[in-house]
């Protein structure tokens, strides 16, 4: 089997082709623009393997979208290429909207056009909006988006569906809560934190820090994708959670425990617009149809992560970078609480 990999130099796109490559016999073809966030580091242990094949491309680029699945003939697309970060899609929505919507649409024109059997859309549980506990997201649950950022991928899932629906596109959607691990770039919750905490950096906190989310080990979420790929049901969607509901400030407490560092490193800073207090979600669909689990304990996880980015800080510095610190300056510079 082939399979063409969108977003696969990305954090969860390239833990997917190394698992692929590792793991099955398939041919992977990874599609990617290589934007701030994707990074051709995170495949060095694949890209020398004769089964897998790097195209640098947007995803909105209809015609070498097109020409890419005319000479690989892909059996299936799974689709991770995205804008995926909400503060970015709150200062700058604008390439959010173009590339989670007008890309899927690309993706799913093409896909059709082409007869391909299987495409996988790789979404979040942030299209459900935040609930109240004890609540659990079922695939059932109304799309309630709150960010620039979840709007699109909700906008992108009702596009995905409606080409089933339509045009008979054997598409099936998958809805993952927070992930965590290694190569994840250093803007989200766990990476910035720990890298800040290695440098005695201030810890960023938005309001009170009791927002909830579920932490999905990124192999446990890839393990989940590829169920879903070879035992999903066409037109279906699939949550895959971590089953480990944390609120923000625990987990910074727990990095700043395996750190080694104080806790007066944590600095309350003005929260995030529209800040969803709590994503919760039910895998029980995923774990039932396919036998899918979460193996990995967030803790170990946690420790595992953290001595990832300390053997791999070359790594980070390179990711780093100036137009890293210029987001970090519109991002942070002025949100000290008034
Ligand atoms: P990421 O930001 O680390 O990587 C995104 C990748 O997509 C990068 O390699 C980037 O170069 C590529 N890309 C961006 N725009 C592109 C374009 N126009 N054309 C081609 N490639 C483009 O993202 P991630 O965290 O790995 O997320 C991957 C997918 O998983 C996204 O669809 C995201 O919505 C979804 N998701 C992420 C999480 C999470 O916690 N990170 C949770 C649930 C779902
Ligand atoms: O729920 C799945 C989603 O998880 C994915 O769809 C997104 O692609 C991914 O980015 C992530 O979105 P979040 O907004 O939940 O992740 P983030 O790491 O940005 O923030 C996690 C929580 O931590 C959130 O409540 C905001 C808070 N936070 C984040 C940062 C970056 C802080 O308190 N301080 C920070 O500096």
């Amino acid at each position: 089997m082939t399979i063409l990999v969108t977003g696969g130099a990305g954090f969860i796109g390239s833990a997917f082709v190394r698992m692929s490559i590792g793991q099955t016999d398939w041919r992977v073809v990874n599609f990617d623009k290589l934007t701030y966030a994707g990074n051709l580091e995170n495949l060095t242990s694949v890209a020398g393997n004769p089964r897998y094949r790097f195209v640098h491309g947007d995803i909105c680029d209809q015609a070498l979208v097109d020409s890419t699945l005319a000479e690989e003939k892909p059996d299936a697309i799974v689709h991770f290429a995205a804008e995926s970060h909400v503060d970015r899609s709150i200062l700058s929505p604008e390439p959010v909207i173009r590339t989670n919507f007008r890309g899927s649409f690309t993706m799913l024109e093409a896909a059709r056009r082409r007869g391909v059997q299987r495409f996988v859309h790789v979404s979040t549980d942030e299209v459900y909006g935040s609930l109240a506990a004890p609540l659990e997201a079922t695939e059932e649950f109304p799309l309630n988006a709150s960010s620039p950022y979840s709007a699109s991928k909700a906008g992108s899932d009702l596009l995905a569906r409606s080409y089933f629906v339509t045009y008979k596109l054997p598409v099936l959607i998958t809805r993952a809560s927070n992930n965590y691990g290694p190569y994840q770039f250093p803007e989200k919750l766990i990476p910035l934190m720990i890298a800040n905490a290695f440098e005695d950096h201030r810890l960023p906190v938005y309001g009170d820090g009791q927002q909830v989310r579920d932490w999905l080990h990124v192999d446990d979420h890839c393990r989940g994708v590829m169920a879903v790929l070879e035992k999903g049901r066409e037109g279906e969607i699939y949550n895959i959670g971590g089953n480990r509901s944390l609120p923000n400030l625990d987990v910074v407490h727990k990095v700043l425990q395996l750190t080694g560092k104080p806790e007066s490193l944590i600095e309350y800073v003005k929260d995030r617009p529209g800040h969803d207090r709590r994503y919760a979600l039910s895998s029980e669909k995923l774990m039932r149809e396919t036998g899918w689990r979460p193996f990995t304990n967030f803790e170990t996880g946690l420790a595992e992560t953290i001595d990832w980015y300390r053997a791999n800080s070359a790594w980070v510095a390179g990711v780093r970078s100036g137009a890293y610190l210029t987001y970090y300056e519109r991002n942070y510079g002025n949100r000290a609480r008034g």
